[in-house]
């Protein structure tokens, strides 16, 4: 059995870091062309860096500078990538931020710029992509199903946050976006899903991994007890993704190590 997504083209978010680019990696390796969205110029050179080891390792694609939030840069980042490459296959809707504090000192540009790119941009990208997939149609030299949406969500998609409800509420929102669509365009064979990650080792959550006492808190709440790697994340998104999938809509999948099971109950309740 192999996943194969040749013949495709996908878009991930916020792929010049973190889990994105785990995912870029995963989806090129399995033969589409990806799109490596990266948020503002300050992050070109990561996004030349990721995609140079995806050329490298024999894949193909592009970086594309675009911020997710903005309408208008959605819309023209998806009208280039179907002048480019004729038509969008996946998209994997990443791109995520973090602005945490306590609730009653939040400010509304915390919770803004939050909602903004993790609910936001996840709305509009998939509603350029959609508009795409329709307008193609099935083609089944490329795939079974019209198009294909993986949303990152997050185990917060489920447990609260103290001292996260911007991002705590985006992701719970991300479910039932995820749900909408998948139903709303099921009869269309769009293929709508969610990934949601517990605690995978990149920069937005540096703070939890990078010395041993933090390490160690954190992994009382893994019962695998390891902590994630983006390319544990980018082994679903490429499997999702795939007709292999294809009977797999409207569900979010945990990957986590065991993080949703509550760990704390372990010897308590
Ligand atoms: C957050 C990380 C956190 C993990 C588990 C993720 O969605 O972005 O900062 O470590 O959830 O709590």
């Amino acid at each position: 059995m192999e996943i194969s997504l040749h013949n495709q083209v996908a878009v991930i978010t916020g792929a010049s870091s973190g889990i994105g680019t785990g995912i870029a990696k995963s989806i090129a390796s399995a033969g589409a062309a990806v799109v490596v969205n990266h948020s503002s110029e300050r992050s070109t050179d990561e996004a030349k860096a990721v995609l140079k080891e995806i050329t490298d390792a024999g894949g193909k694609g592009i970086t594309y500078q675009c911020d997710v939030s903005k309408e208008d840069q959605v819309v023209k980042m998806f009208q280039d990538v179907i002048s480019e490459f004729g038509t969008v296959d996946i998209l994997i809707n990443n791109a995520g931020i973090q602005k945490d504090s306590k609730f009653t000192e939040m400010t509304i540009d915390q919770w803004n710029a939050v909602i903004g790119v993790n609910l936001t941009g996840q709305f509009l990208c998939a509603r350029e992509a959609i508009k795409e997939f329709l307008r193609r149609g099935i083609d089944p030299s490329r795939s079974v199903a019209c198009g294909k949406i993986i949303h990152i969500s997050s185990v917060h998609e489920i447990i609260p946050w103290a001292g996260h409800a911007n991002y705590a509420s985006s992701k719970g929102a991300i479910r039932m976006l995820m749900q909408t669509l998948a139903q709303e365009y099921g009869a269309d064979k769009i293929r709508v899903n969610s990934i949601c990650p517990g605690a995978i080792q990149t920069p937005i959550n540096k703070s939890a991994w990078e010395t041993p006492e933090a390490l160690n808190s954190l992994l009382s709440l893994i019962p695998y007890n390891r902590i994630g790697q983006p390319q544990d994340i980018g082994n679903l998104a490429a499997f999702l993704a795939s007709d292999l999938a294809d009977y797999i809509t409207g569900t979010s999948i945990f990957v986590d190590g065991g993080m949703t099971t509550f760990e704390s109950f372990s010897t308590g309740g």
